[in-house]
Parts: structure tokens; sequence; C-alpha cells
């Protein structure tokens, strides 16, 4: 395969994995994997962006209960990478950590790992306190940082078919104009 269709063949794999087998991943892995998001392009080379590797089961735990629904399952991926930004550097942060994250998600599919995106950013963990306070005060954090989202990253445990093109939206796709 050329890089063309290895990268096809990568969007089109890649699904969101939300159960993991519990082994953990070694430090080359960890390293390898967040060695993709650092070299993801952003606004005026800012780099905005902060990773945290969390691997420790108890941290991990505490993470995953950040949100009161469609977090949970990360407890159990032996990597919960956390996502933030310096909101003081840029106010395009959104956008570099995003691209960062997408960066990492593929980078997880190319070694043939599962991930999931955990939205933190606008969401809450509790009535009175927002995802984004929770793990700021979880991984002590400093409060100039925003948290986009977790990425649960580890070795798949449930199968999904890959992106079907009959799905693709081409309807989305416009030409010259709106
Ligand atoms: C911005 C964003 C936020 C997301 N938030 C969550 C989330 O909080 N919990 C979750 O389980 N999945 C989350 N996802 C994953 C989406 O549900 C998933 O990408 C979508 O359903 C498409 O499925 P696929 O990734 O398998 O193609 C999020 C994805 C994105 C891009």
């Amino acid at each position: 395969m050329n890089m063309k269709e290895h990268f096809s063949a990568l969007l089109h794999q890649r699904r969101s994995i939300r159960k993991y087998q519990e082994n953990p991943l070694s430090e080359e892995m960890v390293k390898e994997l967040l060695k993709a998001p650092l070299m993801a392009p952003t606004s005026k080379r800012c780099m905005s962006w902060e990773f945290i590797a969390v691997q420790d089961a108890e941290l991990r735990e505490k993470l995953a209960a950040c949100r009161a629904a469609n977090s949970a399952f990360a407890a159990k991926a032996p990597l919960v990478v956390v996502i933030a930004a310096d909101t003081e550097k840029t106010d395009v942060w959104v956008e570099d950590a995003s691209i960062a994250a997408a960066y990492l998600q593929l980078q997880a599919e190319a070694m043939g790992l599962g991930s999931c995106w955990v939205q933190i950013r606008n969401r809450q963990s509790s009535e009175e306190q927002s995802s984004e306070d929770y793990v700021r005060e979880l991984l002590q954090i400093p409060s100039q940082y925003a948290v986009l989202c977790l990425i649960a990253i580890g070795e798949k445990q449930e199968e999904k078919p890959g992106f079907d093109d009959a799905r693709i939206k081409w309807e989305k796709l416009h030409y010259d104009r709106f």
C-alpha cells in the first residue's frame, strides 16, 4: 500500500472504541502515541496545548466520574489523555486542542489501539461543578488552562465495522456557493 491508501484505510477503520483490554500500554507506546499531537499544527505555532497522560488506576477511575453520563467507560482504559490548553496564549485554543485530539485518535488507530473522546468543555460533573473544574481540581491544572476533553485509549475489546462509503453525506459538500 502507498501512503494515500494507508491513510484512507486509517480514516475508514477508526471508530470510537469504548471497551478496552485491561493490560497497561508500554512506556514506548505511550510516548509514540503522544508524539503525534505534539506534531499537530497550532495557530502561530503557539502550541497552546498541554497533555496529561494518566495511567494511575485511582486517578483514571476519578477522571471517568467527571460527567453524570457518557464518561464512565474511560475508567477501564489503561491510558486516559487529558487535553488542556492555555487560554491566555491564544483565542483559538479550542481549535489547537481539537486538532491535537484528532491526531492522537488517528495515531492510536494506526497503532491498532482503540480510542474515544470524552467531552469536558461545556459539560457538568454535577449541578454545582463543571467537568472542567472537576478535572482541574483532580489533576492540579492551573486555572488559566481550559480542559477540552479526555481521550481514552487501550487495546480494543470490541469490534466495530469500518466506515462505509455509502454513509458519506455528499449533500454536505458544496461547490462555489452554499
Ligand atoms: C467533540 C466530540 C465530543 C464527543 N464526546 C463524547 C463523549 O463525551 N462520550 C462519548 O462516549 N463519545 C463522545 N464522542 C464520540 C462520538 O460519539 C463519536 O465520534 C460519534 O458517535 C461517531 O462515531 P465514530 O467515532 O465511531 O465514527 C465525541 C466526539 C467528538 C468529536
